[in-house]
């Protein structure tokens, strides 16, 4: 089962804080007439909780030590400035054919050394897991911009090869959705090409995204024939809870 993994808590690191007060200092506005505007209809209470949503990413349980079905383990942790070189060892050891569908020039030193000096956790943040000492697989959790669609994240996942089929990938995807439910964000959302990426589907569903739609002929592959992209979510708060027995 590709959920099925134990994981043990190394050492205690830190809290990373990520307040974002959206919008929290602006006054008040005032009606036409000079008087307070009603503030306490259902709806705009909502609103306004929405848009002074602050996140904290729990990050207490990392680094931590995940073991496979097959008695390997790996050590998951937030990417470190250090780990510049080692992250672009790891991309080089992706097939040229599945990094065409990542989103950015993975292979590029510069586009590595951006990611891995200007760490930006409010944004992105990244895990990787090592194995042997060696980065096997990266994970990034990114926020969705904006007052209105910031109680979502999205999820981007990668693992090496000679990693695969043990159960890693939906380890890390299990990882994220936790840090992602831990900031009480809403849901977790993955795009994949569907038949190209057929193991993020596989994984994915596995330990409980659904399906939410399709986009059909989202995306090309190298020979220019064109594929679907199938979006996929894991709802967090109580499903997510209940998805994990
Ligand atoms: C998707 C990916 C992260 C999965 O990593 P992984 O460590 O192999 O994941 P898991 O072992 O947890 O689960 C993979 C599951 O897919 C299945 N699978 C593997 N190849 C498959 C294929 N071609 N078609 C269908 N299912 C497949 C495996 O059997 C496994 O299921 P099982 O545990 O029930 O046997 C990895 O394949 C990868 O890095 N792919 C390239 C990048 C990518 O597609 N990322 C996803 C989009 S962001």
């Amino acid at each position: 089962m590709p959920g099925c993994y134990a994981a043990t808590k190394l050492a205690p690191a830190m809290d990373l804080r990520l307040s974002r007060c959206l919008g929290a200092e602006r006054p008040a506005k005032r009606s036409p007439r000079g008087t307070q505007p009603p503030t306490h209809s259902r709806f705009m209470m909502v609103a306004e909780g929405r848009r002074t949503m602050a996140a904290t990413y729990k990050m207490a349980a990392y680094p931590k030590e995940i073991s496979f079905r097959d008695g390997s383990t790996v050590i998951v942790r937030p990417l470190e400035p250090g780990d510049a070189d080692g992250l672009l060892d790891f991309f080089l050891s992706i097939p040229e054919e599945d990094r065409f569908f990542l989103k950015d020039d993975v292979t590029s030193p510069a586009l590595i050394r951006e990611w891995t000096q200007h760490l930006n956790f409010d944004r992105a943040l990244p895990l990787v897991a090592l194995g042997n000492g060696r980065i096997v697989a990266e994970g990034v959790l990114v926020r969705r911009r904006g007052n209105a669609r910031s109680h979502i994240a999205q999820i981007r996942i990668t693992v090496t090869p000679d990693w695969r089929n043990r159960g890693l990938g939906s380890a890390m995807m299990r990882e994220l959705c936790d840090i992602a439910a831990g900031a009480e964000l809403d849901a977790v959302h993955l795009e994949v090409v569907e038949d190209c990426e057929s193991a993020a589907v596989e994984a994915a569903g596995a330990i409980g995204f659904v399906r939410l739609g399709r986009i059909e002929g989202g995306a090309h592959d190298q020979q220019g024939h064109l594929h679907d992209i199938v979006l996929l979510a894991m709802p967090l708060h109580k499903y997510y809870e209940w998805s994990k027995y």
